[in-house]
């Protein structure tokens, strides 16, 4: 599957978040409680730029996103989302790498997910451990797994040649 990742524009915000509360309702919630989670997963247009936003397209159609907030040292895996027709199909790998390189861009040496209770196993696989656990900012009493994922720096390039000051070679400079 050639899934092609580009940054998300804002003239697609509305897009976004209807994909959002549509691959939110994969996991089978109820309306109502669809509905409660409705305003934390609507993007404006600024916080498509502003989230460093992500979205996956195949054959030319948007069929997941991701964003990564905050500032360095710990940034937010804030959103991931993956339409219901494609998911188990290896968007979320692809976007999840995405993010992750895009945080290590960032200067970032973390970053936190508060997870939905049914992607706790995707993010595991990714790597991400579990720290905890947070309420939920939509649903009062609504335990959400807390995970992390630590990010490598990019290493200093390795230097080329042999190493400075000594003599390779084996050539007899004594005399
Ligand atoms: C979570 C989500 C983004 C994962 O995206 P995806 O495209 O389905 O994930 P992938 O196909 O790349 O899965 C990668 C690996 O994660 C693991 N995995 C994914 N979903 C899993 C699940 N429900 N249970 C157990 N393991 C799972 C598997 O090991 C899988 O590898 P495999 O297919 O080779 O076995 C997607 O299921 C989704 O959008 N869910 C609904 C919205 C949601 O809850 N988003 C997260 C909000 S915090």
């Amino acid at each position: 599957m050639a899934i092609v990742i580009r940054p998300g524009r804002p003239d697609e915000a509305a897009l976004l978040s209807d994909l959002a509360l549509r691959s939110k309702g994969f996991w089978g919630y109820s309306e109502k409680l669809l509905d409660s989670f409705r305003r934390e997963l609507a993007l404006s247009p600024s916080d498509v730029v502003g989230l460093r936003t992500a979205v996956a397209e195949l054959r030319g159609t948007v069929v997941g996103f991701v964003t990564v907030d905050g500032s360095a040292p710990t940034g937010d895996l804030g959103m991931l989302f993956v339409v219901p027709e494609a998911i188990g199909n290896g968007v979320g790998t692809e976007l999840f790498r995405h993010a992750v390189e895009v945080a290590r861009g960032a200067g970032f040496r973390r970053l936190v997910i508060e997870s939905d209770p049914n992607a706790e196993p995707f993010y595991r696989a990714m790597g991400a451990i579990r720290v905890g656990s947070t309420e939920s900012g939509s649903v009062p009493g609504r335990e959400l797994p807390l995970l992390e994922v630590d990010i490598v720096p990019i290493a200093a390039a390795p230097r080329t040649g042999p190493p400075r000051g000594r003599l390779t070679g084996g050539a007899d400079l004594s005399g």
